[in-house]
């Protein structure tokens, strides 16, 4: 029997991160089918044979043709076992992106090489970048025609503030691609094999890569394992080019698991003995027919086996954990142990909540708190029908929980205030309202505010004006809605000693 010492070792965690389009899903799929997953393109998103819709809420994406959720993928490669985790591209939804690259322990990054870097590769990039794990970039589409591959590379460097180290260079694109060099090999990969090399474009595309080998960055593993060089790539997802280079190279250099920090500065390390762990995701309804909910738990160190008991660290509970799955390609598997680095599934009947640590043994271990957001848009919501109150209830609380919006209350609790990043969390709330819970809901718009935290000790009812509302958080923390800036300097101003926090 293999320890889990050992075997932790070949496991690869990480999440694409891209701006909408760039190409993430076809990545995806491309790996999918390197690894034997799925036999042929188009089966990822709403396209082909529509094998990983597996819930009947993912219609809204299918819809609106965006990725909404999270899911995690895993599957064996070359002596490696990969957990891709992916992410909403949809910029309404970088709540739940942001926490799952909590759980990854490198980054691939796709970029458009018509578009360069856009805002949400920006966005996603400084998330992983404060994480300082490595971050493996991707500029796709090749088969296009593209922007100048320096020009690329000196954005790249220039924007992200991150040194780039081209692995391949691209010997044109578009109409006149003929290839990529790889530079670290130094050997040419044929576009299309068949046709005969356009040689102006070669030759052009030669000097330059002279000049790339001479005035280059060099390869350093040391700074790309410290997230301070990003390898580059060039290739196309959609014309499975490129990838298999990609991915090889990407095996070799990718992390292994790494150590996780506690709330007391501690750094957990993979090959710990004791058993720990952190939820960082949980979804409700992913089959319809079993109404199910998920916790997804990355594994920090130890070894899981099924039906062990676990401490839950918010609240000191005791569990066992038996109903566990594990996410090999779209099958659900169960499983009987798991290593650092896995992304296990724990069937949850309400114990979980993001961000909870769990912990064998009697060492108490809490990881550092997940990022949160502070919602700017706000609205009150009413359930249609007033005998339903008990589903209306159910399924607040469990979407809540979820960590898809956040739930706010009047002062006095009689309403509850829904606050999300971006309005598409209103619809999709909506929407998971009437489809999983058959409650019917109506939103009272309040529209954009500014949400300051208070202290309990600092409040008073007076703080209640048309212009600034008294609320409360999920926790019952007091929180103060601001009609707009002015509003917040007024109250700064009436109130010089109270301490506005723009987190809890
Ligand atoms: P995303 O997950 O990052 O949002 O992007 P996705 O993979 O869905 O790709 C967005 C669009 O870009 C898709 O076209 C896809 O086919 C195309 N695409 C991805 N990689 C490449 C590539 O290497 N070359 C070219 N030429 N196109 C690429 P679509 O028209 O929006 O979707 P579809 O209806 O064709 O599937």
């Amino acid at each position: 029997m293999t320890n889990f010492k050992d075997e932790y070792k070949n496991r690869i965690t990480f999440a694409i991160i891209s701006h909408p389009d760039a190409g993430k899903t076809t990545l995806t799929e491309q790996l999918l089918l390197h690894g034997g997953v799925i036999r042929q393109a188009g089966t990822v998103k709403g396209r082909g044979s529509n094998k990983m819709a597996s819930s009947d809420w993912m219609a809204i994406e299918q819809q609106r043709g965006i990725s909404v959720t999270s899911s995690v993928l895993q599957f064996d490669y070359a002596g490696k076992r990969i957990n891709i985790l992916d992410t909403p591209g949809h910029e309404d939804f970088s709540e739940d992106t942001y926490r799952t690259l909590m759980a990854v322990d490198s980054a691939v990054m796709v970029i458009d090489s018509a578009k360069g870097i856009e805002p949400q590769t920006k966005k996603l990039f400084e998330i992983v970048s404060k994480r300082h794990i490595p971050v493996f970039t991707f500029f796709n589409k090749l088969d296009r025609d593209g922007r100048d591959a320096f020009d690329l590379v000196d954005e790249l460097e220039k924007t992200l503030g991150i040194q780039a180290c081209p692995m391949n260079w691209p010997i044109g694109s578009g109409q006149v691609l003929q290839g990529i060099y790889d530079l670290q090999h130094d050997k040419l990969i044929r576009y299309n094999s068949t046709k005969t090399i356009d040689q102006s474009v070669y030759d052009e595309s030669m000097e330059e890569i002279v000049l790339q080998k001479d005035a280059g960055n060099q390869f350093d593993e040391s700074k790309i394992l410290h997230g301070q060089q990003t390898p580059v790539f060039f290739g196309s997802a959609l014309a499975n080019f490129g990838v298999e280079e990609f991915l090889s190279e990407y095996l070799k250099y990718a992390p292994a698991p790494s150590y996780k920090r506690t709330v007391d500065h501690l750094e957990i390390q993979p090959d710990n003995e004791q058993f720990t762990a952190f939820v960082f995701k949980i979804q409700a309804n992913m089959n319809p027919n079993h109404r199910d909910r998920i916790a997804f738990v990355r594994i920090v160190s130890g070894e899981f086996h099924k039906g062990m008991e676990v401490t839950l660290a918010r609240n000191a509970k005791k569990l066992k954990l038996s109903n566990v799955t594990q996410f090999m390609a779209d099958e659900r598997e169960n499983i009987e142990t798991a290593v650092p680095g896995d992304i296990i599934g724990l069937y949850d009947t309400g114990n979980f909540q993001i961000g909870d640590s769990i912990y064998e043994g009697k060492q108490t271990v809490e990881f550092e708190p997940l990022p949160t957001f502070t919602p700017e848009l706000f609205n009150r919501v009413i359930a249609k029908d007033v005998m339903k109150q008990k589903s209306y209830h159910k399924g607040i609380n469990q979407l809540v929980q979820e960590g898809t919006i956040q739930l706010f209350e009047s002062w006095h609790g009689q309403e509850y205030i829904l606050g999300a990043v971006g309005q598409l969390q209103f619809e999709v709330f909506q929407f998971r309202m009437a489809n999983e819970y058959n409650s019917q809901i109506i939103f009272e718009t309040l529209g954009k505010k500014i949400a300051r935290w208070i202290r309990l000790d600092e409040l008073d009812e007076r703080m209640n004006t048309s212009r600034s509302m008294l609320a409360k958080d999920r926790l019952g923390n007091p929180v103060i809605l601001f009609e707009n800036r002015f509003a917040l300097t007024w109250f700064a101003d009436k109130y010089p000693n109270v301490k506005l926090e723009s987190k809890m």
